[in-house]
Protein backbone atom coordinates (compact mmCIF):
# COMPACT_ATOMS: atom_id res chain seq x y z
CA UNK A 1 0.00 0.00 0.00
CA UNK A 2 1.48 3.33 -0.87
CA UNK A 3 0.76 6.55 1.61
CA UNK A 4 0.66 9.49 -0.28
CA UNK A 5 0.17 13.39 0.35
CA UNK A 6 -2.18 15.50 -1.50
CA UNK A 7 -2.88 19.17 -2.05
CA UNK A 8 -6.12 20.08 -2.14
CA UNK A 9 -8.04 23.65 -2.62
CA UNK A 10 -11.49 24.82 -2.09
CA UNK A 11 -11.14 27.86 -4.91
CA UNK A 12 -13.24 30.84 -4.23
CA UNK A 13 -16.34 29.70 -6.03
CA UNK A 14 -16.64 26.55 -4.36
CA UNK A 15 -15.83 28.48 -1.15
CA UNK A 16 -18.45 30.89 -2.11
CA UNK A 17 -21.04 28.62 -2.99
CA UNK A 18 -21.02 26.66 0.42
CA UNK A 19 -19.44 23.64 -1.43
CA UNK A 20 -16.37 23.09 1.68
CA UNK A 21 -18.47 20.97 3.75
CA UNK A 22 -19.69 18.58 0.88
CA UNK A 23 -15.99 18.89 -0.20
CA UNK A 24 -15.05 17.57 3.16
CA UNK A 25 -17.58 15.30 3.65
CA UNK A 26 -16.55 13.48 0.64
CA UNK A 27 -13.05 13.19 0.87
CA UNK A 28 -13.36 11.79 4.36
CA UNK A 29 -15.94 8.71 3.59
CA UNK A 30 -13.61 8.13 1.17
CA UNK A 31 -11.42 7.19 3.69
CA UNK A 32 -8.68 10.27 3.70
CA UNK A 33 -7.35 12.03 6.41
CA UNK A 34 -7.06 15.25 6.45
CA UNK A 35 -3.87 16.18 7.89
CA UNK A 36 -3.56 20.27 7.65
CA UNK A 37 -6.16 23.08 6.57
CA UNK A 38 -6.09 26.25 6.87
CA UNK A 39 -8.21 29.36 4.87
CA UNK A 40 -6.42 32.36 3.52
CA UNK A 41 -6.22 34.56 0.48
CA UNK A 42 -3.41 33.71 -1.70
CA UNK A 43 -1.29 36.15 -3.24
CA UNK A 44 -0.42 37.18 -6.77
CA UNK A 45 3.29 36.05 -6.26
CA UNK A 46 2.01 33.14 -4.52
CA UNK A 47 -0.64 32.03 -7.14
CA UNK A 48 1.76 32.68 -10.02
CA UNK A 49 4.33 29.91 -8.03
CA UNK A 50 1.70 27.84 -7.64
CA UNK A 51 0.53 27.47 -11.77
CA UNK A 52 4.05 28.55 -12.96
CA UNK A 53 3.51 25.51 -15.10
CA UNK A 54 0.83 27.50 -16.75
CA UNK A 55 2.58 30.62 -17.24
CA UNK A 56 2.28 31.76 -20.88
CA UNK A 57 -0.70 30.28 -21.37
CA UNK A 58 -3.87 31.96 -22.39
CA UNK A 59 -6.01 31.48 -19.28
CA UNK A 60 -2.69 32.18 -16.88
CA UNK A 61 -3.56 35.80 -16.07
CA UNK A 62 -7.37 34.87 -15.53
CA UNK A 63 -6.53 32.12 -13.45
CA UNK A 64 -4.13 34.38 -11.00
CA UNK A 65 -6.71 36.58 -10.90
CA UNK A 66 -9.66 34.09 -9.94
CA UNK A 67 -7.73 32.17 -7.38
CA UNK A 68 -6.57 35.04 -5.74
CA UNK A 69 -10.18 37.14 -6.07
CA UNK A 70 -11.53 35.67 -2.73
CA UNK A 71 -10.48 33.27 -0.12
CA UNK A 72 -9.61 29.46 -0.31
CA UNK A 73 -9.62 26.38 2.09
CA UNK A 74 -6.32 24.54 1.74
CA UNK A 75 -5.37 20.71 2.85
CA UNK A 76 -3.30 18.36 3.19
CA UNK A 77 -5.10 15.11 2.63
CA UNK A 78 -3.04 11.81 2.97
CA UNK A 79 -4.17 8.18 2.38
CA UNK A 80 -4.10 5.16 -0.26
CA UNK A 81 -3.22 6.28 -3.19
CA UNK A 82 -4.05 9.50 -2.29
CA UNK A 83 -2.58 11.32 -5.18
CA UNK A 84 -4.75 9.34 -8.06
CA UNK A 85 -7.88 9.03 -5.70
CA UNK A 86 -8.14 12.41 -5.06
CA UNK A 87 -7.84 13.22 -8.96
CA UNK A 88 -10.24 10.49 -9.64
CA UNK A 89 -13.15 12.03 -7.01
CA UNK A 90 -12.45 15.36 -8.66
CA UNK A 91 -13.23 14.49 -12.02
CA UNK A 92 -11.69 16.10 -15.53
CA UNK A 93 -10.96 19.45 -15.81
CA UNK A 94 -13.55 20.72 -17.23
CA UNK A 95 -16.81 20.55 -15.53
CA UNK A 96 -19.00 20.47 -18.47
CA UNK A 97 -17.18 16.97 -19.35
CA UNK A 98 -16.31 15.51 -15.81
CA UNK A 99 -18.26 12.72 -14.93
CA UNK A 100 -21.04 12.83 -12.86
CA UNK A 101 -20.68 11.34 -9.33
CA UNK A 102 -17.04 13.40 -9.27
CA UNK A 103 -16.83 16.85 -8.05
CA UNK A 104 -16.83 18.75 -10.90
CA UNK A 105 -19.38 16.33 -12.39
CA UNK A 106 -21.70 17.33 -9.93
CA UNK A 107 -20.75 21.20 -8.96
CA UNK A 108 -19.20 22.79 -12.05
CA UNK A 109 -19.94 23.43 -15.54
CA UNK A 110 -17.16 25.13 -16.57
CA UNK A 111 -13.14 24.83 -17.17
CA UNK A 112 -12.32 28.41 -15.15
CA UNK A 113 -14.54 28.32 -12.20
CA UNK A 114 -13.42 24.30 -11.47
CA UNK A 115 -14.47 24.62 -7.97
CA UNK A 116 -11.34 22.46 -6.30
CA UNK A 117 -8.12 21.90 -7.23
CA UNK A 118 -5.78 18.77 -6.52
CA UNK A 119 -2.08 18.06 -7.04
CA UNK A 120 -1.51 15.71 -9.97
CA UNK A 121 1.98 14.29 -9.17
CA UNK A 122 4.29 13.93 -6.53
CA UNK A 123 6.32 16.27 -7.94
CA UNK A 124 3.26 18.67 -8.16
CA UNK A 125 2.48 18.38 -4.49
CA UNK A 126 6.12 18.85 -3.72
CA UNK A 127 5.69 22.33 -5.64
CA UNK A 128 3.12 23.30 -4.30
CA UNK A 129 2.54 22.35 -1.05
CA UNK A 130 4.82 24.78 0.58
CA UNK A 131 3.27 27.55 -0.73
CA UNK A 132 0.35 27.00 1.78
CA UNK A 133 1.95 25.23 4.83
CA UNK A 134 5.14 24.63 6.71
CA UNK A 135 6.34 21.31 7.84
CA UNK A 136 4.85 22.19 11.45
CA UNK A 137 1.39 22.69 9.95
CA UNK A 138 1.30 19.03 8.70
CA UNK A 139 0.07 16.81 11.67
CA UNK A 140 1.25 13.20 12.13
CA UNK A 141 -1.85 12.60 12.60
CA UNK A 142 -3.85 9.12 12.11
CA UNK A 143 -8.57 9.15 12.30
CA UNK A 144 -7.52 5.84 13.68
CA UNK A 145 -10.14 3.83 12.00
CA UNK A 146 -7.86 3.02 9.07
CA UNK A 147 -8.83 -1.03 9.43
CA UNK A 148 -12.77 -0.18 9.00
CA UNK A 149 -11.42 1.14 5.43
P1 LIG B 1 -6.55 23.27 -11.63
O1 LIG B 1 -6.71 21.83 -11.36
O2 LIG B 1 -6.46 24.20 -10.47
O3 LIG B 1 -5.26 23.52 -12.55
C1 LIG B 1 -5.16 24.60 -13.46
C2 LIG B 1 -6.44 25.36 -13.58
O4 LIG B 1 -6.54 26.26 -14.66
C3 LIG B 1 -7.54 24.36 -13.77
O5 LIG B 1 -7.80 23.76 -12.53
C4 LIG B 1 -8.65 25.20 -14.37
O6 LIG B 1 -9.63 25.58 -13.45
C5 LIG B 1 -7.94 26.45 -14.88
N1 LIG B 1 -8.20 26.71 -16.28
C6 LIG B 1 -8.82 27.78 -16.76
N2 LIG B 1 -8.88 27.74 -18.09
C7 LIG B 1 -8.27 26.60 -18.48
C8 LIG B 1 -8.00 25.98 -19.74
N3 LIG B 1 -8.38 26.54 -20.88
N4 LIG B 1 -7.34 24.80 -19.74
C9 LIG B 1 -6.96 24.21 -18.58
N5 LIG B 1 -7.17 24.77 -17.35
C10 LIG B 1 -7.83 25.93 -17.31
Amino acid sequence: MSIESTLVLVKPDGLKRRLTGEIIQRLERKGLNIVAMKMLKLTKEQAEVHYSVHKGKPFFPGLVEFITSDPLIAMVVKGHSAISVVRNLVGATDGAKASPGTIRGDFAITIDKSVIHASDSVESFEHECPIYFSTDEILDFSYGDEELF
